[in-house]
């Protein structure tokens, strides 16, 4: 079935790309990386990963589902069979359908304890306490299995809530103040960084060179990343490109989201670091740097309310500017293959993400000593499906596609570049993109 609806411009689908790919990756993901990676070595080979790596690819995956415009299945196999290969290409389509459903699952976990925690900080519940108070707090919110599934429900319905109305009167008015606003905020809390006395030391965490912390596996950490923050592989963009007028010029918004997303990414570092240095914190603290270190310097600080709760209001409205691009895809695939409403469709596929999300949700309590081999817990291994096995393997044949089997004719007029720029983005796809991305699946075994 081919998609008749579009963005209502140029400048709503590159919102749109924009919210999807900023999300939890950009605001809690990417500074605690930086943090365990060493800060400014990690930052440099991110930047180098998502420019020669994620962009290109972003490029193809945009550009695949214009070209096919229809659902991440349809547009797959149009496209396969327009350059005269083999239809079985639709089941990359389908595998990205997959990989939404999948990260939806647990995304909407990770944030639903960011927005548990919203009434936390603006009620000052972390004033005056200790580190470890703080941190017991956390643990005492994740331990309650009843609290942490009832997020997940809220934050699915949310989204559900959002996409069941459509392109146009659900994702675009959603999309429209969500994305401003979380740019508005991003850049009171950066403000408010400035005034701090670890302004200074956070921002040399972040930029001051230091080579000597770079090595393989943060090498394979930025890489992995950037396919993560620009949301390649999950077939949102397939389906946000096939909404994409046929004279919007893909590489220019490509790089405008590419820019855009880093921006992002790295003005919520600019925001958290100098307040973990001002209260002589530790920035390698992992995934609990946001939960557990920030409450620490929000409960110390003048004015650590509004702060504090304007920073999870953040990661709340980012997620869920990602959540719906990673529902929208299985409801155009389901509303396609089975021909049912829009409705019913973000009510089947919702309730299944959130039916399956439940072991993620019961993965930080109740079932947390499940464990695979004695090894991993339920929401471990589907978020290392997910991240090391789905999104990479996805990105690498959506590469080798795009570059190897789709025709070059028609590559080229859907990208319409001169050919200087054409040649080097078909350079990347074909030679630079599967190398990086081989090194990463041939690491994850
Ligand atoms: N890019 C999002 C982030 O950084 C995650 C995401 C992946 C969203 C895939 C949609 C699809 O959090």
């Amino acid at each position: 079935m081919t998609i008749k609806s579009t963005w209502s411009s140029r400048w709503m689908f590159i919102m749109a790309a924009t919210g999807s790919a900023v999300g939890l990756g950009n605001i809690w993901k990417f500074p605690y990386m930086t943090g365990e990676n060493g800060g400014s070595a990690f930052v440099l080979m991110y930047l180098g990963c998502v420019l020669l790596v994620g962009l290109p690819v972003l490029i193809a995956e945009i550009m695949l589902g214009r070209r096919g415009s229809g659902s991440p299945v349809h547009s797959m196999r149009t496209v396969a069979i327009e350059s005269k290969r083999s239809p079985h290409w639709a089941w990359l389509g389908f595998a990205g359908v997959a990989t939404s459903f999948f990260l939806l699952s647990f995304y909407s976990v990770i944030a639903g304890f960011a927005a548990g925690y919203i009434e936390k900080a603006f009620t000052g519940e972390f004033s005056g306490l200790s580190a470890q108070k703080i941190g017991d707090l956390f643990d005492d919110f994740q331990a309650n299995p009843v609290t942490v599934l009832g997020w997940h429900t809220a934050f699915i319905i949310m989204t559900a809530l959002i996409v069941g109305r459509g392109l146009r009167e659900g994702l675009e008015k959603a999309i429209g103040w969500l994305v401003p606003g979380l740019f508005v905020i991003l850049l009171i809390l950066v403000g408010y960084a400035t005034t701090t006395i670890g302004f200074f030391d956070g921002l040399s965490f972040m930029f001051k060179p230091d080579w000597s912390a770079i090595n393989g596996s943060s090498f394979l950490s930025a890489l992995g990343h950037a396919f993560f923050t620009l949301s390649i592989a999950t077939a949102s963009m397939l389906i946000y490109g096939a909404y994409l007028s046929p004279s919007a010029s893909i590489p220019r918004t490509a790089l405008i989201i590419a820019f855009l997303d880093t921006i992002s990414a790295l003005l919520a570092g600019i925001a958290i670091f100098p307040l973990v240095f001002s209260h002589g914190l530790m920035p390698d603290q992992g995934p609990a740097l946001v939960f557990k270190t920030l409450p620490i310097a929000f409960g110390h600080m003048g004015g650590g309310e509004i702060i504090g709760g304007l920073f999870f209001i953040l990661l709340v409205f980012a997620a869920i500017t990602s959540s719906i691009s990673m529902l929208e895809p299985m409801v155009a695939w389901v509303m396609g293959r089975w021909k049912i409403s829009r409705v019913w469709a973000t009510v089947a596929t919702a309730s299944a993400a959130w039916l399956f999300g439940v072991g993620s949700a019961l993965s930080f309590n109740i079932w947390q000593d499940y464990r695979l081999f004695d090894k991993w817990n339920y929401y471990e291994i589907v978020d290392s499906l997910v991240s090391l096995v789905l999104m990479p393997a996805g990105g690498l044949l959506l590469a080798i596609f795009a570059g190897w089997f789709m025709s070059r004719q028609a590559s080229q007029q859907e990208l319409s570049l001169s050919a200087g720029p054409y040649q080097l983005w078909r350079f990347l796809i074909r030679f630079m993109a599967p190398l990086a991305v081989g090194i990463i699946v041939y690491n994850a075994f």
